[in-house]
């Protein structure tokens, strides 16, 4: 197919650019049902995008080339955040920096951060406990266990008197930071409104929080400490013998902050309602925690024996992506498989969400179907159709914590408590992550089973 054939979403690209700050979601599944698996989204006087859920394409971008691409403007905007963290670095410094980080998330490292973890999923366990009968806004708890976790993960503490105002500067700085990439105007009206005044104050705030820590391991040291932050400062490059410098720690912590709750939240958050719906996967979860956990507390061994759990955080990431969408621009020129050649500079948009719904690489995508991951997550040349965490050398770094988070978390809230999910469903907003914009209102009742 020539390039000029290639689909576009119209001329109107003043409406395409009110789709892209409102309804990403349905007009993304419209577009690919209208267009295909690529088509190019006229942004008018902004560099518009080629969408691609090719999956050749995709492992072009990703995999086979990904040295001829950078990360797009999508993360600017986040950058003026996680500075130099691995999210938004670049070419060999990113590959030093990924390098000394990988040991830290290596699932034999892990097994030691899972004890850290679990003390903040019982705090949260405990806290939704003294309101048994009462509405809880779930996707409040989900906000609250995960950046307790991720916190407690990297630091080995809690944030103490800042949680609060951490999670709410954090929220504020991703919604801005997409805001800057998906609002034309944004960048100047940002001025106006004070939006950026703001912006700048709660990522101060951030940094000299995150700071304020790093100097205190610095005094304290790390002897006897099993988190993150441990693992990093003791990392060293193969060849020069040189660690992180405080800077490039704070940009890492951030970045595994801003990085590594949302999306977890989000998973949980959605997914209640998924189970709102499938209340038969509920009691699937709980004959196999039975099974395998018994009477006892959970250990770090049981999570591979959850098989089931684990089909169902997977089903929840695939229906609906926290991350919906990543994006790259090509260094130089390039021709892909098919022949098509696009110019250096060109955007690509790698629509996750669309490619986890594309009829034509799932069946009934939008049914939750657990059962789809009975042999896994998909190999082969089928592998791309599942992307949550990405793919290639900038796969997410974080994602055997993650699912080591989610099903311990999904494992102890559906043993200790019967949940009744009030809530049908909720709006959102497809912002860095997709975040619901609407409470998710739940009750919980204590189950005969105690944990000991
Ligand atoms: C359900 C949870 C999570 C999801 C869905 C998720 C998703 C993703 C995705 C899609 C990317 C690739 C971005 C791209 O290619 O442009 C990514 C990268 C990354 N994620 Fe995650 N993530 C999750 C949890 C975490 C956690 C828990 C951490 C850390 C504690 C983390 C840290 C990172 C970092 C540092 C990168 C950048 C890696 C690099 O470029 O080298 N993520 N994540």
């Amino acid at each position: 197919m020539a390039k000029s054939s290639i689909p576009t979403t119209g001329p109107n690209f003043i409406k395409t650019g009110k789709n892209l700050t409102t309804i990403t979601l349905e007009t993304l599944l419209e577009w690919q049902k209208e267009h295909g698996e690529l088509y190019y989204i006229n942004m008018g006087p902004m560099p518009g995008f080629y969408a691609t859920a090719d999956l050749e394409m995709v492992e072009v971008i990703l995999q086979k080339e990904q040295k001829r691409f950078r990360k797009s403007s999508l993360y600017d905007g986040l950058a003026l955040m996680t500075g130099k963290g691995l999210v938004t670095n670049e070419g060999d410094h990113w590959l030093k920096q990924r390098r000394l980080a990988a040991p830290a998330f290596h699932k034999e490292y892990l097994a030691n951060v899972f004890g850290l973890m679990m003390e903040e999923i019982n705090t949260t366990m405990d806290h939704m406990g003294a309101k048994v009968g009462e509405v809880i806004p779930w996707e409040e708890e989900a906000i609250a266990v995960t950046m307790n976790v991720v916190v407690k993960g990297l630091i080995g503490s809690t944030l103490q008197g800042d949680t609060e105002r951490f999670s709410d500067a954090a929220q504020l700085g991703l919604a801005h930071a997409m805001r800057l990439w998906k609002d034309p105007f944004f960048k100047f009206t940002q001025h106006l409104t004070g939006a950026k005044k703001k912006f700048d104050r709660e990522n101060q705030f951030l940094g000299e929080l995150i700071e304020r820590f790093i100097a205190d391991r610095r005094k304290t040291g790390n002897e006897g400490k099993w988190d993150i932050m441990a693992m990093f400062m003791a990392a060293r490059d193969e060849s020069t013998g040189e660690g992180m410098s405080d800077e490039q720690l704070k940009d890492e912590i951030m970045t595994m902050f801003l990085g590594g709750h949302e999306t977890s939240s989000h998973t949980l958050s959605w997914g209640m309602l998924r189970l709102k719906q499938n209340p038969e996967v509920v009691d699937k979860m709980r004959e196999e925690i039975n099974r395998v956990v018994g009477q006892g507390p959970l250990q770090y061994e049981h999570l591979p024996k959850l098989r089931y759990v684990t089909m169902v955080v997977n089903e929840m990431m695939r229906i609906d992506s926290a991350v919906w969408t990543i994006a790259r621009t090509s260094l130089e020129e390039i021709t892909f498989p098919n022949g098509q050649t696009f110019p250096a500079n060109t955007q690509f948009m790698i629509p996750i969400y669309a490619i986890q719904r594309n009829p034509k690489y799932w069946e009934n995508p939008d049914q939750f179907v657990p059962e789809r991951f009975e042999n896994g997550t998909p190999k082969g040349p089928e592998k791309l159709k599942f992307m949550p965490f990405g793919a290639g050398p900038r796969m997410c770094i974080g994602w055997n914590f993650a699912m080591m988070e989610l099903v311990s978390i999904l494992t102890t809230l559906i043993r200790r408590f019967d949940i009744e999910v009030l809530t049908d469903s909720a709006s959102y907003e497809a912002a860095i992550t997709l975040a619901p914009t609407s409470p998710i209102h739940i009750k919980v009742k204590e189950r005969e089973m105690e944990i000991a």
